[in-house]
């Protein structure tokens, strides 16, 4: 599908990472459906992506991908240390996910995110053409539309919250609350994946600053803050073509013959994160053997892990908590050849991932608490065959459009056990039915008319010179 520009405004994308990454041949973009909806848009309007190379210490020139100018943001080793590694991923992630580890708050960390964001707000006000709409991406970058506005009144901001945004009870936990919501309502328009989480931003806007609301529109003292639901998807035509193609059949097959052939299975494939609730799953699926409900002989689990902040500890421990369970379960269930359990720690490309949705009959997606999952939207685009059936946790974002998923609740164990019996042995027919109601849904939204809707949105700000508007 091609994309329309909802906007002939240039647009300035920033965001932690720039959306490409080292290969033999220099840079490519990275795979995924933001980057695939984003840079036809950059391309089409003269626009520009500012982020960090994921480099440490990284001084790369302004360079060009596809098309698409791209700005490097240089991070010190000590910044990634305490920027990236700490106060985002240490300090706001696990806050923002259920505050389900301990988080670290620690005044260097904060220093260091206060001046990574400064320098992302300068890159900004220097390379944003007059009136250009400038488009901040997640956690990382939350004082940035502030700062960014103090130096430029005339571009038009807006902010999308990739991660779920928690409830004030939480979130008052922040020593810096006051100093984010600040940051964050320097735009003109803040998206969020679902209403909770934008109900809970306005919460903790009213709390903190005593902001008027109304219709979700924030008044500040110089502009208005619109807040507002955008729920991302997926390239459907993408993960569609490639699920199609004769390489990715041959593979599927093959992938089946070297799994031993078995009636079903069962496949997880998720950053390696604590949020996601894979332990949880796999003990899961060790009960299931272990009572007998389960056939080691008939049904295999497939679980991706792929690497992702090791030097954060809380990543480490739950990397040792995987394996530990799948070495466990395999040595008590495994055959010769033929674990029960195949586990890759490892970060597969975009053909083999899809070539193992099509491959796999029961996707088990069972976060504790996640922004989208977008791994429950490209196995259903993946299905092009009709037939799969996706176990989905409620307390990710796509749970609130994939309701023809097993829909479960994670922290029940019972119920976990429960949802993949009944996905494991759900008829035909009504697989096929869910499947297509699965389809269907995501047909109707996928990420180019995401950045379309948001940017049709922010256009409308108010800020903006009427004859632009159109
Ligand atoms: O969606 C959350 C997010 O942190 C994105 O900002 C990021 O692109 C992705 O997950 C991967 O995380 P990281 O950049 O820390 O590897």
């Amino acid at each position: 599908m091609s994309s329309a520009p909802s906007t002939r405004q240039p647009i300035v994308v920033a965001a932690n990472r720039l959306p490409v990454m080292r290969t033999d041949d220099g840079w490519a973009p990275s795979p995924g459906g933001l980057v695939r909806a984003l840079l036809p848009m950059l391309r089409e309007t003269g626009g520009t992506w500012v982020g960090w190379t994921g480099d440490p210490d990284d001084a790369a020139e302004p360079f060009e991908v596809d098309g698409v100018e791209l700005e490097p943001v240089p991070i010190s080793a000590k910044e990634v240390e305490l920027y990236y590694e700490g106060f985002s991923n240490d300090g706001l992630w696990p806050l923002y996910h259920d505050a389900l580890r301990e988080s670290t708050y620690d005044f260097d960390q904060w220093d260091a995110y206060e001046r990574v964001n400064q320098r992302f707000a300068d890159k900004l006000a220097e390379i944003s053409p007059p009136n250009a709409i400038v488009w901040v991406h997640d956690y990382q970058l939350q004082l940035v539309p502030k700062m960014l506005r103090k130096q430029r009144s005339d571009v038009t901001i807006g902010f999308f919250l990739h991660i779920p945004f928690p409830p004030f009870e939480l979130f008052s936990r922040l020593p810096w609350r006051a100093e984010v919501i600040e940051g964050l309502l320097g735009c003109d328009l803040i998206g969020f994946q679902r209403p909770m989480g934008a109900s809970n931003f306005i919460r903790s806007a009213q709390q903190l600053l005593q902001v008027d609301e109304h219709d979700r529109i924030i008044e500040c003292i110089d502009h208005q803050t619109r807040v507002g639901v955008f729920p991302i998807s997926i390239d459907v035509a993408e993960v569609e073509e490639t699920a199609a193609g004769r390489a990715t059949r041959q593979r599927m097959s093959q992938i089946r013959a070297r799994l031993g052939d078995p009636e079903v299975i069962l496949l997880g494939v998720d950053r390696l994160d604590y949020t996601k609730g894979i332990g949880l799953r796999l003990e899961a699926f060790g009960a299931l053997l272990e009572s007998g409900e389960l056939d080691p002989e008939r049904h295999v689990l497939v679980q991706v892990a792929t690497p992702t902040r090791e030097a954060v500890e809380h990543y480490q421990d739950e990397r040792q908590e995987i394996e530990r369970l799948v070495g466990e379960i395999n040595g008590r269930f495994g055959r010769i050849g033929l674990p029960v359990i195949h586990y890759l720690y490892q970060t597969l490309g975009f053909d083999e991932l899809i070539a193992l949705y099509r491959a796999g009959d029961v996707m088990l997606v069972t976060p504790f608490r996640d922004g989208m999952n977008l791994v429950a939207k490209e196995y259903a685009a993946a299905h092009i065959d009709g037939d799969g059936v996706l176990v989905l946790s409620e307390f990710a974002g796509a749970a609130d459009e994939l309701t023809d998923a097993v829909l479960v609740n994670p922290h029940d164990d019972q119920a976990l056990q429960q949802a993949i019996i009944t996905a494991v042995e759900m008829h035909r027919h009504e697989r096929r039915e869910r499947m297509t109601g699965l389809r269907d849904q995501i047909s109707k939204s996928d990420v180019q008319g995401w950045a379309d809707r948001f940017l049709r949105e922010l256009s409308a700000a108010p800020n903006l010179p009427p004859s632009d508007n159109a």
